[in-house]
């Protein structure tokens, strides 16, 4: 930018005051030539005036505010050091405002600053050339320095135009070379107000230097970010190049895909299975040879065919069905369970005499830990066939049986399918655990599945829908197991042939600790050889005060715990420690259950009665008292439909046979009865309380107390009939259990306890047909008072 005009003489010619122009978002610096919009009619009023004048205005840089542009600028936003400019050339504009094109003649510094309607001007003092010489010599390599920089900055092809570089290094003056490099700079307003300030040259070149270098920076950053990303882009085209080299290699060697579907197209012929079954593995295989390797699809078809390869399609494995041998593995794993044990023992016998014959489909029934599941175990090592158990507990997507269409990602088989494939041969025994604890919800109903897995005439072409082939599923034994018939459905139910378990006795349950539990407990804590047994009177103590159950769950879990604690002090202290009931507690911790005092106590208005849960069964104790009141009844415990209008039941049958009890009509007018059935917080339901709250309710009526020496259970009908139950066997081992001694049962619930002298044994047990004859029996008159 030359200047092309006369600049001494225009700088004599300045006048003292000069119309101000403001100038937005630039700072002219002198000999800079720029062109101005302006609009505001007063700073046209003031460059009138001046072109009638000197033609000379004070150019004045507005300060950059936050809300910029927003308000219109007034005085004191402007700078105090602008640029004296001569007008070359104005242009009106019809739209109103005007266009000047100025350029700048030297600094100046406004003194004062008048503003009136008319127009914006301000007395001036001119910035003439400093006065006082700077040392050439520091110039000089200031500017060689700018050169040098300008030259980084080309060689990175960043920021400025190649031209740059080449017309710097031929400037040699300081004033032109800091004039050219500012009106190359990308300034903020206040930067090169500041340039505009400093009067040092010195300084100024300083200055330059240091934004310079940032523009060095700045490019040099970008070249960098740049170069990462074609790096990045430069690396996986090399890893592609060098795979499909990969690919081309093995192919040259003969170890490519082609080769792996080639040998199982051959295994697909040998494949013992039907021949439309061959046909959609077939398919696959066509299928894998036209995807590309890498693909997801061709993974999945990948996943696939090991699935369908890995399958023991027609595998099986040879049945042992020697019954000697049968009957030693069984009584080797399990004391007891001789109804169950003998009807294994006919399957097998059966087995040997009819290879084909139909397989029954076991579903023992029972408490927790009555060893349901690990007799399923036992007659699979009897049988000599592998064993898989699949857990139904929880199950409520039916495709956890039936399997996931191969579409979905990350779809999968059924469970069978996949026991299948773990056994590796088709014909394992299954065992269905908990069959009971299915579940059904939006993804369908897995029982209803179950039906078609359990079905002799479908199971023979199982269709899952991840396989997408009939796979037969006939020569697997299935057993089933479960805690509680009423949740299975009754097409299910009727597939199978129940077996029922029930809890242990006390002396079963002895039985089962010292022929099994200890010997099983030492071995899992490495105590093998060594001399340590627990005696009877240990293992009774451990079944009364460490558990409560029907089967042997807890019981197996404190022997172990007690075998470990004697591993920890052998390891400690070398020496093997020896339980007694003196120092069970110190080892054990404390006993868990203790007899229930409150148990043993006559009491107005409590009843022990007797409950039948999935757990096994239990002693609930039935509260009634009387309250002052209009003869309302009050049930509170969680008490279910049921069971609250057979408490409804009992209070009518009192009522309307109040007399025979001699009870006074009026209590009844006078007095609400509230029953309450602890625990409160577990829900209870069913009729077969009936008795039970009907004593509670007359103990209250009549005011006597009950005695504590006996359970009950029995439903009751208006009549005053006792009804049968269910149940019964847990129902007595629970009165047994609790050490009550006497068991009130329906009469017509006789048949439950035949052949179970086990269970009977030891407990006096009265069967009755109507309710009069138990009151007889527990209201405890205070004359005769019992002992
Ligand atoms: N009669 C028995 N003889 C020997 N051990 C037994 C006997 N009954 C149960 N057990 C043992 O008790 C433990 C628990 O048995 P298991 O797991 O089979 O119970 P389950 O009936 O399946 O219970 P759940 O209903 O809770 O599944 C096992 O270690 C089992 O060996
Ligand atoms: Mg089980």
């Amino acid at each position: 930018m030359k200047s092309i005009l006369n600049k001494s003489h225009l700088v004599e010619s300045i006048p003292n005051v000069l119309p101000v122009v403001p100038t937005m978002d630039i700072v002219v610096f002198p000999d800079m030539i720029v062109p101005l919009l302006v609009l505001d009619p007063k700073i046209i009023n003031g460059i009138d005036s001046a072109i009638e004048t000197s033609k000379m205005v004070l150019l004045l840089a507005a300060k950059k505010n936050e809300n910029d542009g927003q308000d219109s600028i007034g005085t004191k936003d402007l700078y105090e050091t602008g640029t004296v400019a001569s007008i070359m050339r104005l242009i009106k504009i019809p739209e109103g405002g005007i266009k000047i094109l100025v350029q700048g003649v030297c600094k100046a510094k406004i003194n004062n600053l008048s503003t009136d309607n008319q127009s914006l001007s301000a007395t001036i003092n001119p910035i003439i050339e400093d006065i006082k010489k700077e040392n050439e010599i520091e110039l000089k390599a200031r500017v060689n320095n700018l050169k040098i920089l300008t030259e980084q900055i080309t060689s990175s092809g960043q920021a400025f135009s190649p031209d740059f570089h080449i017309i710097v290094s031929k400037i040699n003056d300081p004033d032109k070379i800091s004039e050219f490099i500012i009106s190359h700079l990308n300034l903020e307003v206040n930067e090169a107000q500041e340039l505009l300030e400093t009067t040092s040259k010195i300084e100024l070149l300083d200055k330059l230097y240091l934004l310079l270098s940032k523009e060095v920076e700045v490019a040099e950053m970008q070249e960098k970010i740049k170069n990462n990303a074609r790096d990045s882009i430069n690396q996986s085209q090399k890893e592609y190049y060098l795979r499909e080299q990969l690919k081309a290699i093995k192919k040259e060697l003969g170890e490519d895909d082609l080769e792996e579907i080639e040998e199982l197209k051959e295994k697909l012929q040998k494949l013992p299975v039907i021949e439309t079954t061959k046909k959609e593995i077939a398919r696959q295989l066509s299928r894998l040879e036209h995807t590309v390797p890498d693909s997801m699809e061709a993974s999945v078809i990948r996943n696939y065919l090991d699935l369908v390869f890995s399958l023991p399609w027609g595998k099986t494995s040879e049945d042992n069905l020697d019954i000697a041998h049968a009957k030693q593995i069984l009584n080797e794993d399990h004391f007891g369970l001789k109804d169950i044990k003998e009807r294994i023992l006919d399957f097998i016998s059966i087995r040997k005499l009819k290879q084909d014959s139909n397989t029954p489909i076991l579903c023992f029934v029972g408490p927790p830990g009555t060893g349901k599941t690990s007799l399923g175990r036992s007659i699979a090592r009897c049988l000599g066939r592998q064993y898989v158990r699949i857990s139904l507990g929880g199950v409520k997507d039916e495709a956890e049986i039936r399997g996931h269409r191969r579409t979905y990602v990350g779809a999968m088989p059924g469970r069978f399918i996949q026991g299948i494939r773990k056994a590796c041969s088709s014909n394992p025994l299954i065992v269905i655990d908990e069959l009971d604890k299915i579940g059904s919800d939006f993804r369908g109903d897995p029982s209803s599945a179950m039906l078609e897995v359990l079905d002799p005439q479908q199971n023979k072409e199982f269709y899952d829908n991840y396989l997408g082939v009939p796979f037969d599923l006939s020569k697997v034994i299935f057993i089933a197991t479960a805690n509680n018939l009423n949740t299975i459905s009754a097409p299910l139910l009727d597939r199978m042939e129940v077996i029922q378990l029930s809890g242990y006795t006390l002396e079963e349950k002895l039985s089962i600790a010292k022929q099994h539990l200890v010997k099983n407990a030492i071995i899992d804590t490495g105590l093998e050889g060594r001399e340590i047994t627990l005696e009877n009177c240990v293992l009774k103590n451990l079944i009364a005060n460490y558990t409560k159950e029907a089967g042997v769950r807890q019981l197996e879990r404190i022997i172990k715990k007690a075998c470990s604690k004697v591993a920890r002090s052998f390891v400690e202290t070398n020496k093997i420690i020896k339980l007694s009931p003196n120092n069970m507690e110190k080892h054990l911790g404390p006993r868990q259950y203790l007899d229930e005092e409150a148990l043993k106590k006559d009491l107005i208005g409590v009843t022990n009665g007797l409950a039948w849960t999935v757990y096994g069964g239990e002693i609930i104790k039935v509260e009634a008292v009387l309250l002052p009141g209009k003869g309302k009844l009050i049930l509170t415990g969680q008490l279910g439909n049921v069971m609250k209008e057979s408490a409804q039941a009992a209070l009518s049958y009192a009522r309307a046979h109040a007399k025979d009890f001699e009870i006074d009509e009026k209590i009844f007018e006078k007095n609400d009865i509230h029953i309450h059935v602890p625990a409160g917080a577990i829900p209870k339901d069913g009729p077969s309380a009936g008795v039970t709250m009907l004593t509670s309710i007359l103990s209250a009526l009549t005011q006597k107390p009950i005695s504590s020496k006996y359970a009950m259970t029995g439903e009751l009908n208006l009549s005053g009939e006792v009804m049968p139950i269910g149940g019964v066997k847990e129902k007595v081992l629970a009165a047994k259990r609790n050490k009550v001694p006497h068991v009130i049962l329906p009469e017509k619930n006789k048949n439950d306890l035949i052949n179970s002298e086990k269970i009977t044994d030891g407990i006096n047990i009265i069967w009755v047909d109507n309710a009069n004859e138990v009151i007889k029996q527990v209201l405890v008159d205070e004359k005769s008072k019992r002992t």
